[in-house]
Parts: C-alpha cells; sequence; structure tokens
C-alpha cells in the first residue's frame, strides 16, 4: 500500500460534544496534503489524535505503514509533530536548542553538532543561529520549532497550524521551508484556515466540517466549485454593482478592467479571491440544491458523506 496515512471513520467526542464524526481520510506518499477547516472544526484534535497523544473514540488509522492503535510506538517514531506553541527553550540560542534536542534523540558530539548546522542553514536561521531565542520573530521561533521536530528525518511530518499568527513574509519564508520537505521527499499533513496557504502548498485538500471531511480534491478542482478570482465594482455603502472574472494575471486584470469601463461603471473597485467561506457556502449550496429533490429537511445529512468535487 503506497499511502502515508490512511484514516477511517475516526470519531471523537469530548464530553457530549462530539468534535470528529467518522473522519476518513487518505494521504498519499511524498504529498502535501492540507486539511481546512475553521476554528474549532477538530483539525488539532485530529493531529493529535494521528501522533498518538490523543485516544479516538473509534475508527483506525496507518501511518507510514504502522497501526495507530496496535504499534503507537512504531507511529511515533515515522512522524514529527509541530504545533502551534513553540517548544523551544528562551534562555537557550537556536544552536543550543538544536543540540539539546539531538542529544534527547540520541546524537552524540560531532554527530549532534552536525546534525544541527543543518538544519540552521536549511532553516534559514544562520544569522541568528548564536541570538538567544528570545529576541527571535515569530516567524523565525516557529522555523526553528519545525527544525526541532526534524531532527530525526521522519517520513511523516504533522503541521498543525504553522502559519497562524504570522506576518506575510514570515508566511512565505515558511511555506518555501515545507515545500523543500515535500522535495526531500517527506509526507505532510498540514492543518489550515486560509484557503489561500492550502493553494499554494497542497497537492490535495480535504475540507473538516462538522467533525467530517465534505470536500476533498486538488486546489485546482476545489476553486473551480467556487469560481474564480473577481474583480468587483462596489458603490458607496458596499453594494457590488458589477463583478467580472479574472485569471490571477497582470493582462487579466487589464482585461477585467477595461470591461469595467467598457460598462461606464464607477465605484470602488476590488480584487476578491475565493475564501474557505466562499467554499463552504458553494459547498452547502450545493449539497442542499441536491437534497431537497431527495432527502428534504436533512441538511445535517446532506454534508454526511464527502463529496469529491467534480473536475
Ligand atoms: N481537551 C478538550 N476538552 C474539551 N473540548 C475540547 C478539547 N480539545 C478540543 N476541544 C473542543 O473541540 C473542538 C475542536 O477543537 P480543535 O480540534 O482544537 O479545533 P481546530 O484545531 O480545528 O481549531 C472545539 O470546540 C474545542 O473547544
Ligand atoms: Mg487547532
Amino acid at each position: 500500500m503506497d499511502d502515508a496515512i490512511d484514516v477511517r471513520g475516526i470519531r471523537k467526542s469530548f464530553g457530549q460534544v462530539q468534535v470528529l464524526a467518522g473522519v476518513d481520510l487518505t494521504v498519499s506518499r511524498g504529498s502535501v496534503h492540507a486539511l481546512l477547516g475553521s476554528n474549532g472544526a477538530g483539525k488539532t484534535t485530529l493531529v493529535t489524535i494521528l501522533a498518538t497523544l490523543l485516544r479516538p473514540d473509534a475508527g483506525t488509522a496507518t501511518i507510514a505503514g504502522a497501526d495507530l492503535a496496535d504499534d503507537p510506538l512504531a507511529v511515533r517514531r515515522r512522524i514529527a509533530l509541530t504545533g502551534q506553541s513553540a517548544a523551544v527553550d528562551e534562555v537557550l540560542t537556536a544552536e543550543e536548542n538544536l543540540r539539546m534536542m539531538a542529544c534527547l534523540r540520541g546524537l552524540r558530539g560531532r554527530a549532534a553538532r552536525q546534525r544541527s548546522r543543518e538544519l540552521i542553514e536549511r532553516f534559514g536561521l544562520a544569522d541568528a543561529a548564536d541570538r538567544r531565542v528570545k529576541t527571535y520573530s515569530g516567524g523565525m521561533r516557529r522555523r526553528l520549532d519545525l527544525a526541532l521536530s526534524l531532527v530525526v528525518a521522519v517520513p511523516v511530518v504533522f503541521l498543525d497550524e504553522p502559519t497562524t499568527g504570522l506576518d506575510p513574509r514570515s508566511r512565505r519564508e515558511l511555506w518555501d521551508v515545507i515545500r523543500s520537505l515535500r522535495q526531500d521527499g517527506a509526507t505532510v499533513l498540514l492543518t489550515t484556515q486560509y484557503l489561500e496557504e492550502a493553494d499554494e502548498l497542497a497537492d490535495m485538500v480535504s475540507i473538516l466540517r462538522d467533525g467530517r471531511v465534505v470536500a476533498e480534491g486538488s486546489p485546482a478542482e476545489l476553486k473551480r466549485t467556487v469560481g474564480e478570482d473577481v474583480v468587483e465594482v462596489r458603490d458607496a455603502v458596499g453594494t457590488v454593482l458589477h463583478s467580472e472574472p479574472t485569471d490571477g494575471t497582470s493582462a487579466g486584470l487589464r482585461r477585467a478592467l477595461d470591461a469595467i469601463d467598457a460598462h461606464g461603471l464607477s465605484g470602488e473597485v476590488v480584487v476578491r479571491r475565493p475564501s474557505l467561506d466562499d467554499v463552504f457556502f458553494a459547498l452547502t449550496s450545493h449539497t442542499q440544491s441536491h437534497d431537497t429533490t431527495e432527502n428534504p429537511g436533512d441538511q445535517a445529512g446532506s454534508l454526511a458523506s464527502a463529496e469529491r468535487i467534480p473536475s
């Protein structure tokens, strides 16, 4: 079997609240897979379960060939997990943090030093390697956190909202790092609230909502369901007067603006990209219109089965 991650029917409730209601997810080896969902959708809960740190109520999972329930130790050896809170020691430098982690992971002397240097270079921390971590920016901390989780190379990397709270530049730097992980052959499961991030990085995207994967596809397939970027003309109170599709290129933007001029419209002109909300909206209105004919009144049920986005 060539899948790096295979998840079947994972359920989890906290008290009366069901957070995961039967999650199915397959991630191909060597791919970057984005788990997209709004705040509170259950992304962290799922990743924490897959990383063996929380027991599911039901369901099974295989990670890099190891069964989550039968052999959690083997799973742990094959994964790295980076969460939202950095597990770095503030008073140490990046290099000291990495050497300490290398020692914890059984590397000694020269091997520990060498691995630390490699990771420092790779994660763009060379200039700051000798500074205490408390002087680092959010983006630098996040990169160091990721480096720490990769002191021992592993086939599967979980990144839980790696760029949340970062400024645009740090976000882009982290994106580069994630792309380089994939180039080295790692499988990456990353969670995000940003459609744009999934679009930039992911080979495949699964949308988590109401405790289930409600849609799955490549970023291009997902975007097709919500339509493309549009240039909108709005009046003073924000009402959309006209909406012109565009393709994200400067030539396309020029064409859209020409078309708007040709209509003789004036107002505030904005470029709008589809957001996660637009995807949800497109999905719900789509499933709703499906269901009203066959299954009236069962809107929750309409989201129950994962839907393959038509390409
Ligand atoms: N240990 C816990 N005890 C009780 N409720 C929890 C616990 N962990 C998460 N939750 C709840 O589960 C839901 C999903 O949380 P989480 O997995 O963190 O979502 P996400 O990472 O997508 O933002 C939230 O409503 C959260 O309050
Ligand atoms: Mg979370």
